[in-house]
């Protein structure tokens, strides 16, 4: 079977859906932010503020080629989609399901979160626009499931 990826805005609840989904097809997950990081031997967060996001997109792209693409959930991060190389790579390997998520429940659930740097919490309208300049990129995926106010296994059916 081709890769499942999950796409989606910071805080969509790609991680918590990837697991639940790879209990239930028996499927082994694998978060790019994970990768990276084990690799590097460094937070994301350390990444963005001592080389950059310019590098931080350059090993996102290198992890996306190293990953399998048969029989495993891919749970990409937020901005993995900012990047047409990496678009063209997701839907030609894999099936993409975009978790759409609703900004202000997104906004809600990462209220205490300082771990993603382009997620600003002072100025929010700069994250919105974030969320809507993306958007479009989200839909280039096969599929789109609104996870906002649904329960995690309703999502995962
Ligand atoms: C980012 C999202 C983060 C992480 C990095 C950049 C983005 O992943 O890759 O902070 O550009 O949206 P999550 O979507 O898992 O938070």
């Amino acid at each position: 079977m081709k890769a499942i990826y999950l796409t989606g805005f910071m805080g969509a609840g790609k991680s918590t859906i990837g697991r639940e989904l790879g209990k239930a097809l028996y499927l082994p997950v694998i978060d790019t932010d994970d990768y990276i990081e084990k690799n590097k031997d460094k937070k994301v967060r350390d990444i963005f503020e001592t080389e950059g996001e310019t590098t931080f997109r350059t090993y996102e792209r290198e992890a996306l080629k190293e990953l399998p693409t048969e029989d495993v959930i891919i749970t990409t991060g937020g901005g993995m989609v900012t990047q047409q190389e990496n678009r063209e790579w997701l839907l030609s390997r894999g099936t993409i399901i975009y978790l759409h998520c609703d900004f202000d429940i997104i906004v809600e659930r990462l209220k205490y979160d300082s771990s993603r740097p382009l997620f600003d919490h002072e100025q929010l309208s700069r994250t919105e626009k974030l969320f809507h300049d993306r958007l479009p990129l989200y839909q280039e995926a096969h599929y789109t499931i609104n996870t906002s106010n649904k329960e995690v296994n309703d999502i995962v059916n």
